[in-house]
């Protein structure tokens, strides 16, 4: 009985070998050159099928005893069509990871106060201390293809980052000339990682001269054989090119404590006491002078808050930033008169606490470009709803027309001032991360 069936499953083999083959031989006289080849070398050989069947995923070993020459041919196909499904199959991810945005990781190194207005302010970042001092801080945040992170506090030294990038930005503080030393050190530190090719991308922002005179930094700018490829430089620079300098905001004073104000409903809703504002020090023949002198003439004051200071005070107390920040969100309008610069952090203060800034509008001694918009190009050109004065000698007028203005009037105008604050910040979000994209890694 099993004689019987191993013999008709032989003659089944033989058969069905015999016509595989005659299709085989024709397809190959009519299709194949070099197929007929090996069929003749098959024939050659004289094997017969082999009734164990084809073992069509193990390689026949040429010229081996279980040689199969069907195999051999089925195989062939059964690898390519094999090899197309992991082509297929390699095409389709490849696609995916296409649309998958790829993810890239900035460090930033908070070296001067302005690191906080960036990273808390403008990319809106959460910051962890991880130790009780707050002497190390860090956070994470995604922005466009970035994964940005940022650390910053006195414990951030040289050597002492965690480095799981090669695309840096440096936080520093180019305003006088210690702080220039201490700078220069960072740079040169980066430097170092530059040339052991540890580090590849680096941009730095700059807390530039009030009188923009940055030009210590100007050797290590690529532009001039440097190792910076993007500077992000505050006030109206003449470097400003948008290539590989773009301007950037001052922001809140942040190394005064000024915190991050989440905006409210009452904050637009809320009629304020006060007309206007102006709490700071008083500069012997300042415009701030000239300011409280125009206040006190015309009796302008009793409607304002105000608390000129004789002196500097380095440090803020927590008493004299809360009187301050209460004079910004109880006044309709903040008094902003020119300092060293026409930009100065009050100005952003105001913004916060949706009290309008009265600026004054004038050219400052230095180096800082003028006309097309300047002083406070940047304000300008992002459409800044400020009220702008050449001389405070027009304020009474101002203030003259503050008080013909209804509540709804100066609640639509808040509401206007803190969108557009929002906004700015959201669109220096975006440049920020764009440019990086773009002149770091080659995205646009
Ligand atoms: C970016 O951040 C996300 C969320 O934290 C994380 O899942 C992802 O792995 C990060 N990508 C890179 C390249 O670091
Ligand atoms: C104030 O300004 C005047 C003229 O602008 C100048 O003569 C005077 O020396 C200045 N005083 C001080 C203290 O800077």
């Amino acid at each position: 009985m099993r004689l019987l069936l191993r013999r008709n499953v032989a003659l089944l083999l033989l058969a069905c070998g015999y016509v595989a083959f005659s299709l085989y031989a024709a397809y190959s006289v009519f299709f194949g050159r070099g197929l007929v080849s090996r069929v003749h070398r098959v024939v050659k050989k004289g094997a017969a099928p082999n009734p164990g069947g084809p073992e069509p995923r193990r390689p026949p070993a040429e010229g081996g005893e279980d040689w199969n020459p069907w195999a051999d041919d089925e195989l062939a196909a059964e690898i390519n069509v094999q090899q197309k499904r992991r082509d297929a199959f390699r095409e389709r991810q490849q696609l995916i990871d296409k649309s998958r945005p790829r993810r890239y990781k900035v460090q930033i190194w908070g070296k001067a106060a302005i690191g906080l207005y960036l990273w808390e302010h403008i990319l809106e970042g959460a910051l962890t201390a991880t130790d009780k001092t707050g002497q190390w801080r860090e956070g994470e945040i995604q922005s466009g293809k970035i994964n940005f992170s940022f650390y910053t506090g006195p414990a951030v030294v040289q050597g002492h980052v965690p480095l799981d990038t090669d695309s840096v930005v440096l936080v520093l503080n180019g305003r006088e000339q210690q702080k220039i030393s201490y700078s220069t050190q960072w740079l040169q530190y980066v430097q170092a990682l530059v040339q052991a090719h540890t580090v590849s991308h680096v941009a730095v922002v700059l807390l530039g001269s009030e009188r923009c005179t940055n030009d210590w930094i100007s050797p290590y700018l690529r532009r001039h054989g440097g190792f910076v490829d993007v500077l992000f430089l505050v006030y109206d620079s003449p470097w400003v090119n948008d290539k590989d300098v773009f301007q950037w905001p001052l922001g809140v004073a942040t190394y005064r404590q000024f915190p991050v104000v989440g905006p409210n409903a009452q904050m637009v809703t809320a009629a304020r006491p006060y007309l206007c504002n102006f709490l700071g020090t008083l500069y012997k023949n300042s415009s701030r002078e000239t300011l409280m002198g125009v206040l006190k003439r015309g009796d302008l004051g009793k409607d304002c808050v105000t608390n000129a200071r004789e002196k500097w005070l380095p440090q803020e107390t927590v008493d004299s930033l809360r009187q301050y920040q209460m004079a910004l969100a109880r006044s309709d309008l903040t008094l902003c008169p020119v300092g060293v610069n026409a930009e100065c952090y009050r100005i952003y203060e105001a913004c916060a606490y949706g009290s309008v800034p009265v600026v004054e509008d004038v050219q400052t001694h230095g180096g800082c470009a003028e006309g097309r918009g300047s002083p406070l190009r940047l304000l300008k050109d992002a459409g800044a709803p400020f009220i702008f004065l050449r001389r405070w000698a027009e304020l009474p007028a101002i203030l003259e027309r503050e008080r013909g203005m209804s509540p709804a009037q100066k609640e639509e105008r808040r509401r206007r001032l803190l969108e557009w604050y929002a906004g700015f910040r959201q669109q220096m979000k975006e440049r920020f991360t764009e440019v990086l994209e773009d002149i770091f890694f080659k995205i646009s």
